[in-house]
């Protein structure tokens, strides 16, 4: 599905977020808040938004996803990998921030993605996942419902794939709620679990750190075999 959503990709996303969107991938990077030169992940990166901006605030970037046409249309510059969320190709402890876009309700299996991404992660080291989220009940609530589930399937359809988009409202069934994906984020290995809503809850933000202290060795994982990338070349990088 990915992959044929791949072309017109960031156009549609530009169109049904009303460009809001570049709003909450700022705060998602800006939520990191780690030093510059820092290796981040950007787990199902996609077409590379998050690469993009995380690679301007100086973090060392790496992307990786499931989808060969994905990858083949991400223009961010930075490396990039094909792999499961579930198996990533680093080695324990290898990188000290990830972001993730839009892809939690994607993973058939949240937990072990969870879990991958701890294994990954050193000690003291930050996720933050940006997802869409609904808001409170009221009149936003029924406008987003209404651009959600009625106008963004035409949008895509029109311009994209429309089973594809047709699926996007009903993905959102697949997250967990808020309680119920902090816990699960807790259990796979963060502490000082946060959550943001993006304007007024269109999307959400949770960030979390990796539990231990920095500087320590990453606790051994079930599978601690370092493991080595094998990246694509960069694609030419966007204006
Ligand atoms: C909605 S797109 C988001 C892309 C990008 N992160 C963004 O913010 O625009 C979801 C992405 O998740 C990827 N994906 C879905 N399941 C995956 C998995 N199990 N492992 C890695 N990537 C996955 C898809 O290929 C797709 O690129």
């Amino acid at each position: 599905m990915f992959d044929a959503i791949a072309p017109r990709y960031d156009l549609v996303n530009r169109l049904m977020t009303l460009g809001l969107d570049r709003r909450w991938r700022r705060a998602t990077v800006d939520a990191l808040a780690l030093p510059p030169g820092a290796l981040v992940l950007d787990l199902a990166c996609g077409t590379g938004d998050l690469s993009r901006l995380a690679a301007r605030r100086g973090y060392r970037v790496l992307g990786a996803d499931l989808s060969e046409g994905m990858l083949a249309a991400n223009r961010s510059g930075v490396p990039v990998v094909q792999a499961r969320a579930e198996h990533l190709p680093l080695a324990d402890g290898s990188i000290d921030g990830l972001v993730c876009g839009y892809a939690l309700r994607n993973f058939t299996e949240l937990g072990a993605a969870l879990a991958e991404m701890a294994r990954v992660l050193r000690p003291g080291g930050r996720v933050a996942l940006l997802e869409v989220a609904s808001p409170p009940p009221g009149p936003m609530r029924a406008g987003f419902t209404l651009w959600f589930e009625r106008v963004v399937p035409r949008l895509g359809g029109l311009l994209s794939d429309r089973d594809a988009y047709r699926y996007l409202p009903r993905s959102t069934a697949y997250l967990p709620d808020d309680p119920a994906l902090r816990s699960l984020v807790r259990q796979a290995g963060f502490s000082a679990v946060g959550r943001r809503l993006l304007s007024g809850g269109l999307s959400q933000l949770v960030v979390a750190t990796r539990v231990g202290r920095p500087g320590a060795a990453a606790p051994a994982a079930a599978d601690s075999t370092a493991r080595e990338v094998h990246v694509a070349p960069p694609g030419p990088r966007a204006g």
